[in-house]
This record gives structure tokens, sequence and C-alpha cells, in this order.
């Protein structure tokens, strides 16, 4: 079963609601990092998220979810071994949703936020926005928030797609010219900045950096 799996030159997102009865699909390593958590409820919504997310790599490459040995990258980004590098993903995830974006092109970077947070953002420009990116901030409230986390989850998007992380300070490259297609910082050129749209995102804003030249995304629903 393949539907997961992108062509070339596309992209796919997978729409996982993690307050559904995933089938717990976890080696012994995650059921520990499990156990780890302070929550029951963190516990069963991460187990719930890598659960989905072994169940669709193992659907897209036809292979057995729970013999699927995952690899971590420097900052902890969670990839395919050697042998199946050419599919690419990257999972977000908040309360109610979670977001699993797959690319056979490349690496790709999504992030994924509740559209009520926008206005926590609010007097931390400076924490995360570069300043020619604070310059172009619109001042009325509302649209700054919204602006605000369009840029958070595009940031975010970008080091993950990077597979950094927060390890690199957000504030210090800008994307000031992510609406005209020109952003200074080099190690994003190859990747196209998407603003995935669907109806189950009516309360969520969500950015998917994927490889130059992919289409915009196609979504899946994965049932439990
Ligand atoms: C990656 C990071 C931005 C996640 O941010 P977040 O808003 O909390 O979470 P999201 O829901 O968007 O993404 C989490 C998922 O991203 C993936 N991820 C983890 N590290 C990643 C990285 N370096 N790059 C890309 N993706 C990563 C994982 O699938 C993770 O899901 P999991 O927690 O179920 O394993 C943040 O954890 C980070 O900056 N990590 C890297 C730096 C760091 O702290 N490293 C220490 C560990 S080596």
């Amino acid at each position: 079963m393949t539907d997961f799996l992108p062509a070339a030159g596309r992209s796919t997102i997978v729409v996982i609601d993690p307050t559904l009865a995933h089938r717990p699909l976890l080696n012994s390593a995650e059921r520990a990092q499990a156990e780890r958590f302070h929550f029951t409820k963190d516990a069963e919504h991460w187990t719930a998220c890598r659960s989905a997310l072994r169940r669709v790599l193992g659907e897209a490459l036809g292979i057995d979810p729970a013999t699927l040995s995952l690899e971590f990258g420097l900052q902890g980004k969670p990839q395919l071994p050697a042998s199946y590098q050419s599919l690419h993903f990257n999972l977000s995830h908040c309360a109610d949703l979670a977001l699993l974006a797959l690319c056979q092109d490349g690496p790709v970077g999504i992030d994924l936020e509740p559209v009520d947070r926008a206005t926590s953002l609010l007097g931390c420009e400076s924490s995360f926005c570069h300043p020619e990116e604070i310059a172009t901030l619109p001042t009325a409230p509302d649209d700054r928030a919204r602006t605000l986390l369009d840029l958070w989850t595009a940031k975010e998007a970008a080091l993950k797609a990077l597979g950094t992380g927060l390890s690199i300070d957000p504030a210090s490259f800008s994307l000031a010219g992510l609406e005209n297609g020109s952003i200074d910082e080099p190690r994003l050129h190859a990747f196209r900045f998407h603003r995935p749209e669907h109806p189950i995102l009516q309360h969520h804003v969500a950015c998917l950096a994927a490889p130059h030249g992919t289409a915009a995304p196609d979504f899946r629903i994965l049932l439990p």
C-alpha cells in the first residue's frame, strides 16, 4: 500500500488525529521514552504520534512498521536508515493534531501551531525575528500577531528542514523576502515554502519547507 508515498516532484502531508486510538507500534526504546513523560496524557499523545509515524512510513515503504529502525541527526531529527533515505519526512504536533510531511526529492520540515497562539507572540518579536522582519511587521495588534505566527511557523519549518531545529537562533536570519521568493539566507535557497490549506486546518497555521520545485502538498487523512 503506497498511498502515502509521494511521486517525484510532489510532497504528501498526512493528517493525524492523536486523540484517536492508533494501534501502539513502539519499539522497546520508544516505550521507555514514553514512560519518561510526567503526565499520562503527554505519554499517550507522543505514543499516538510515533505509532502513526511508524505506520505511515511502513505503508509507504511496504515494510512491517514494527521492524522499522529510525535514526537521528545531530540535533535529533528523525530519519530513515541509509537504505531508505530516498524518503524524507518530518512531523509536527500540537495537542489536537499532528502533520507528517513526506517527500522523495529531499529533506522537508513542517511546523504546526494552533491559531490562538498568535497573540502570545506579541512582545516576543526580538526573540525570534530578524531586525529586517521586525521593520516590516504590521502595527495593528491582530494583523501583527497573525504575521508573527506565520513567521514563527516558517522559521521552524526552515530549521526543521535543515535538521538543526532551534540550535540555530531563528532571529539570526531573515525570511522577509519570502513572499516574493527571495530569501537572503543561502542555506534556505534549496527550499520552497508552502502554506498547506485544508478544512481540517481552520484552527491551525502550518508551514511546509520542501525542496524547490515540489508542487503544493497533497493531503491524506490517517484513519486509526
Ligand atoms: C525540533 C524542534 C524545533 C521541535 O519543536 P516543537 O515545536 O517542540 O515540536 P514539533 O511538534 O514542531 O516537532 C517535533 C518533532 O520534530 C522532529 N524533530 C526532532 N528534532 C528535530 C530536528 N532537529 N529537526 C527536525 N525535526 C526534528 C521529531 O519528529 C519531533 O517529534 P517527536 O517529539 O514526537 O519525536 C526543537 O525540539 C528543537 O529545536 N530541537 C533541536 C535542538 C535540540 O534541542 N536538540 C537537543 C536534542 S539532540
